[in-house]
C-alpha cells in the first residue's frame, strides 16, 4: 500500500446530541470509529492509519482500535482543521498519497476508498468523492426572504475521504489561515485544481440522531 489515511474523529458530536464524542458512540453495539477504520483497512491500498481522537480518550482509543487495525492514535484539536494537523504530522516517511476521512463515515466501503486512491495515483493532486444535490437550493437573506434559486446543476454534496499528493496536503496546511470544514477547500486556496469522482450513498456523514437511525437501518440490511 502507498496510502496513509488520517482519520479526524475528535469530534463531540453536538447535533447527535447528548451521549459523548461521535466517535465512540455505538452503531450496531461497536463504535463508528471502529466501523470506519475497518473499511479503511480493507482497503488493500492504505499502508497506514493515523486516529485524531479526543484527547481525554487517546489511550483508550489506542486499546480499542489495537484488535481492528495497526494506527496510530494522536490527540485531536479544537477545530476538525487542527486535527487533521495533528494526524498528518503523525505519518511516517513512506506514503505519497494521503486521504483524510471522516470517522463520521462510518459506512464508506472500501471500494470508495480505492476510487480515490487510484485518481490520485494516476495523476490528480487532489480528488474529491462527491454525489449530485436532490433538493432545490435556495439562497435566503434576512427574515428568511428568498433572495434567489441557486443552479442546482452545478453544485455537488462533498464527502470524504479526500485525496491528496502528499506534499500539496502538507503545503495547504501549512499555508492555513481560517479554518474551513474540508480539506480540499486549502487546496482550492492554493490553486491546485481539485477533481471530483462519483461518492457513495453509504459514505454519509452521521451527523444527526436521523443519520445513526439510517446507518443502523444500513448495518442491519448489509451496509
Ligand atoms: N472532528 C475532529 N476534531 C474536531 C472536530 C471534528 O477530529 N475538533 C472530526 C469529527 O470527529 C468527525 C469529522 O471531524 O469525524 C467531521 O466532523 P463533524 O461531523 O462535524 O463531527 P463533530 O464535530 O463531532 O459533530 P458536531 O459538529 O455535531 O459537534
Ligand atoms: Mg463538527
Amino acid at each position: 500500500g502507498d496510502v496513509a489515511v488520517l482519520v479526524p474523529a475528535a469530534g463531540a458530536g453536538v447535533r447527535l446530541g447528548p451521549g459523548g464524542p461521535k466517535a465512540l458512540r455505538l452503531l450496531g453495539g461497536e463504535p463508528l470509529l471502529v466501523h470506519a477504520v475497518r473499511r479503511l483497512a480493507a482497503a488493500t491500498s492504505v499502508h497506514t492509519v493515523v486516529v485524531a481522537a479526543p484527547a481525554a480518550d487517546v489511550i483508550a482509543v489506542r486499546e480499542l482500535l489495537a484488535p481492528v487495525a495497526p494506527v496510530t492514535v494522536v490527540p485531536g484539536g479544537a477545530e476538525r482543521q487542527a486535527s487533521v494537523a495533528a494526524a498528518l504530522a503523525a505519518v511516517p516517511v513512506g506514503p505519497e498519497i494521503v486521504l483524510v476521512h471522516d470517522a463520521a463515515r462510518a459506512l464508506t466501503p472500501p471500494e470508495l476508498v480505492e476510487s480515490v486512491a487510484a485518481a490520485v495515483r494516476s495523476g490528480h493532486d487532489a480528488v474529491i468523492p462527491v454525489l449530485p444535490v436532490v433538493d432545490t437550493v435556495k439562497e435566503v437573506g434576512a427574515g428568511e426572504r428568498v433572495l434567489g434559486t441557486v443552479d442546482r446543476s452545478a453544485l455537488r454534496a462533498v464527502q470524504t475521504p479526500q485525496g491528496f499528493r502528499r506534499s500539496v496536503l502538507s503545503t495547504a496546511h501549512a499555508a492555513a489561515t481560517d479554518p474551513l470544514t474540508d480539506d480540499a477547500g486549502l487546496v482550492e486556496k492554493l490553486g491546485v485544481p481539485v477533481v471530483c469522482v462519483p461518492g457513495s450513498e453509504y459514505a454519509l456523514k452521521i451527523t444527526r440522531p436521523f443519520d445513526l437511525a439510517l446507518a443502523e437501518h444500513l448495518l442491519t440490511v448489509g451496509g
